[in-house]
């Protein structure tokens, strides 16, 4: 089989499976359902909580609850720059593989299904926790910025989005009894649908490597230098706004020195949900690495050195 043929063959396999999986957002996953605040949100192998044992028991579910509200709106967020992404690139294909098409048309309408689930769960959430909660990233302006760069970096961003979206909820999502059932089945249809994104990622963006100069792509490079360091500024300042948010509403009392745990405990949990997992990915980096010489592949990594050593 050529080339092309078995790149036709996986898109037309992504339709069926996006036919065979698709769900709506009340019938299928809210069912009439609301939050147990009773109950986890987050497993702890995603929270990160097991690095702050000082804190009470209820203290530590509204903490993984806030960063289970969060985790939510993120993707809504991130969904934003995907999904246009998808509609853009799919012009490749308007006079071409029409299983390529439609494999992205229908990739664009599930995020766009996505974004509104998410909107949902945040205001079902916001229902059963205290005011001053905040999500402080534009969604337009942050998709302005991602989109100002070069198809490449966004196709890298996106691929490494939906990899990190799989490996928690199998590794982590999945096996956890504890969660509330409503949280639980939200990341379990993401899932269903995002398995499909992630093939049609790695299609297309070696299809948008293969345009590419050597100049071209070390600039994409930087870009996706660039486009991981906006990640981070975001992540920096959500988990501070987090952090005050739960010291203020919190039973405590806690001391200074348990105060800047909590907020370098929030701080590692978003780096390592949002960068630090997808970039450990071994499907990410071996497609990476097939895209990108060892220089470029070292840039990356020195680039990322500080956030990874958020771990210690
Ligand atoms: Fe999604
Ligand atoms: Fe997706």
């Amino acid at each position: 089989m050529n080339t092309t043929t078995a790149a036709s063959d996986r898109y037309a396999r992504a339709i069926e499976a996006s036919k065979r999986i698709r769900w709506d957002i009340d019938r299928d996953v809210i069912r009439g359902r609301n939050f147990d605040f009773t109950r986890k949100f987050l497993p702890d192998g995603i929270s990160k909580l097991d690095r702050l044992g000082f804190l009470g028991a209820d203290d530590r579910r509204l903490l993984g609850q806030i960063q289970g509200r969060t985790y939510a709106n993120m993707f809504g967020l991130v969904e934003r720059f995907i999904a246009p992404t998808m509609l853009d690139i799919s012009r490749d294909h308007w006079l071409g593989d029409q299983k390529a098409m439609e494999a992205l048309v229908r990739f664009t309408d599930e995020e766009l299904k996505h974004q509104e689930l998410f909107r949902r769960i945040e205001s079902m959430v916001a229902e059963g926790m205290p005011a001053g909660y905040q999500f402080l990233p534009l969604p337009n302006d942050v998709a302005g910025l991602v989109l100002g760069k070069s198809k490449w970096s966004v196709l890298a961003l996106t691929t490494h989005i939906e990899l990190f979206v799989l490996a928690h909820y199998r590794q982590s999502i999945d096996p956890d009894g504890e969660l509330s059932e409503l949280f639980k089945d939200v990341f379990l249809y993401h899932w269903k649908e995002e398995s499909q994104h992630a093939i049609l990622d790695e299609l297309e963006w070696q299809r948008e490597d293969a345009k590419l100069t050597a100049e071209a792509r070390d600039q994409a490079v930087t870009d996706l230098i660039e486009l991981v360091g906006a990640v981070d500024g975001m992540l920096q300042v959500q988990a501070k706004s987090d952090a005050d948010y739960f010291l203020k509403v919190c039973r405590g009392p806690y001391s200074e020195a348990q105060s800047t745990l909590v907020r370098e405990g929030v701080l590692f949990a978003y780096r390592w949900q949002y960068i630090i997992s997808g970039v450990e990915e071994p499907r990410f980096q071996k497609i990476l690495g097939g895209l990108i010489s060892q220089e470029q592949f070292g840039r990356i990594g020195a680039a990322l050195a500080p956030i990874m050593a958020t771990k210690h």
